[in-house]
């Protein structure tokens, strides 16, 4: 797996400044006034972190002093950063620093900033390679940097929750940036069960069980491949036994040719990312576990591969789910819900959860509608839509929610059996929605993510490089902490 950034938090040391072989990282205010540590790098500098600050930078610029007299570093990157600055510009600053710094080691100097641990959160995020299938690349350059600071416990406090949300990000876009044929359905499993050394409790699925629990509709997408298909199942208790969990259920196509209903070749190639729900469920549970959340939260995940083969599903062929609603497959490329369907039958059967969200890489449709900003949001609780929509915004990943409603539902009637698993060309994204609202029981609060059009980019993003972006971990995992944690009593 990549590593994040190694970071280490240190006591402020002038000796260290100055003999740092590597790059320093000093932050000035728009008016052109310099933190402590800022001082000190100046003082070295004979005044040219002060000359660089009066040359009227804006906040977010960045300067580069090279080859500093009086200092061993190569380089000084003077950052320009607001004193009441935002979490989104303290982010931005280590984005900054992530994009100039190249492979040399850092030195990070934050003075005072009470919300340098955003910095830190900024710099890992964005600093990801995904190299695992380059021969030339250096595999095990793993770069350091090291926070500096009056108030480095403090830093170091803050910022340990955020880098373990940061490795879950990681996790998360290692495993959407894997071709098919490494990531397979086993391989998969084999990835998640491996968590369990972080104390999740993992347990797979495997096909003779999943048809024992009549799960139909999951199994006839995962017929015409090779690979097995198997839901796992991964359980975080972080308080106790007695509390109804959170459901995350995510869809993990490892790869979507659309079956005997074919796509097209040109662009087939990025269906790698059509494990995209899955993907995010992983990186959740793992960014969940590493921060020790005392919440209970299940990940479950639909791993599948949908294949054309002389076995695979027709269109025309019915199909059972395991609620009992007999399902036509009109479409074999209309698999994500067939998948859903029954992780989702399957998690509120089992575990009773509170809530239920699921993700999945549903529909080009939503693609169409919103892009590549905004994930579609659908719900049936305006409650807990609400907390999600809230937590997107505050860490910045898009999200908008679209409406469901009876007549879409009514596009999915089946001449012969109980639905069809396509409603036509209109509102694609939402008649998908309502499909899997079918499966949802009364009285569970359900948010549906369909991230067809963020969990993977063809440009860079604020805190990714294109491919994967890991959109989804920080907002689930903001919304566990700020609805789902147990508040401990004073
Ligand atoms: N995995 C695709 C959706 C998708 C498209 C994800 C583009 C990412 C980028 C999904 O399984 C699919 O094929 N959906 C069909 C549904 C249609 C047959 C009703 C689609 O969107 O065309
Ligand atoms: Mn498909
Ligand atoms: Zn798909």
């Amino acid at each position: 797996m990549v590593k994040p950034v190694e970071f280490t938090f240190e006591e402020t040391n002038i000796d260290e400044i100055s003999t740092f072989a590597g790059r320093v990282a000093v932050f000035v205010t728009p008016e052109g006034s310099l933190d402590p540590a800022a001082r000190r790098v100046n003082r070295l500098t004979k005044g040219a972190v002060a000359r660089l600050a009066e040359d009227n930078l804006k906040a977010g610029d960045a300067r580069v002093l090279a080859y500093p007299v009086g200092m061993a570093a190569e380089a000084v990157d003077v950052i320009c950063l607001d004193r009441r600055a935002s979490i989104e510009e303290n982010r931005a600053a280590g984005v900054a620093l992530a994009k100039t710094r190249g492979k040399a080691p850092l030195l990070v100097c934050v003075g005072n900033n009470n919300k340098a641990a955003q910095i830190v959160l900024g710099l890992a995020l964005r600093d990801y390679r995904f190299d695992a299938h380059k021969t030339d690349a250096e595999q095990d350059d793993v770069r350091t940097v090291t926070v500096m600071s009056s108030k480095h416990e403090v830093i170091e406090a803050n910022a340990l929750p955020l880098l373990a949300v940061a490795e879950g990000a990681f996790f998360t876009r290692d495993l959407v940036n894997e071709p098919a044929n490494v990531l397979t359905t086993t391989d998969f499993a084999d990835r998640l069960v491996a968590m369990g050394d972080l104390g999740l409790q993992v347990e797979v699925l495997e096909e003779d069980k999943l048809a024992e629990l009549g799960m139909g509709a999951l199994l006839s997408v995962g017929q015409g491949s090779v690979s097995p298909s198997k839901v796992v199942v991964m359980k975080w208790m972080g308080a106790g036994d007695d509390r109804a969990p959170l459901a995350l259920v995510g869809k993990g196509v490892v790869f979507d040719t659309g079956g005997i209903s074919l796509k097209p070749a040109g662009g087939m190639e990025d269906m790698t990312m059509d494990m995209g729900g899955a993907g995010v469920v992983a990186g959740t549970m793992r960014a969940l576990a590493l921060r020790k959340a005392k919440a209970n939260v299940i990940g479950l995940v639909g791993l599948v591969e949908n294949m054309p083969s002389g076995n695979a599903t027709r269109p025309g062929d019915v199909v059972t789910s395991m609620k009992g609603d007999t399902i036509e497959v009109i479409n074999t490329d209309a698999e994500g819900r067939l998948v859903l369907c029954d992780v989702m039958h399957y998690a509120q059967e089992t575990f009773k959860p509170s809530a239920m969200i699921d993700l999945a890489t549903l529909t080009g449709a939503v693609i169409i509608g919103l892009g590549h900003d905004n994930a579609g949001v659908f719900s049936n609780d305006d409650h807990l839509c609400n907390g999600f929509l809230r937590a997107a915004e505050n860490e910045g990943e898009g999200a908008w929610r679209l409406p469901l409603g009876k007549s879409y539902a009514d596009q999915l009637k089946s001449r012969i059996a109980d639905v069809k698993n396509v409603g036509g060309r209109p509102a694609g994204s939402i008649t998908a929605a309502e499909f899997l609202h079918r499966f949802v029981q009364d009285g569970t609060p359900w948010i549906h993510l369909d991230i067809a059009g963020v969990a993977h980019v063809k440009s860079d993003t604020t805190y990714a490089p294109k491919g994967a972006t890991g959109w989804g971990v920080l907002a689930l995992s903001r919304l566990v902490q700020e609805r789902f944690e147990v508040v401990e009593e004073e």
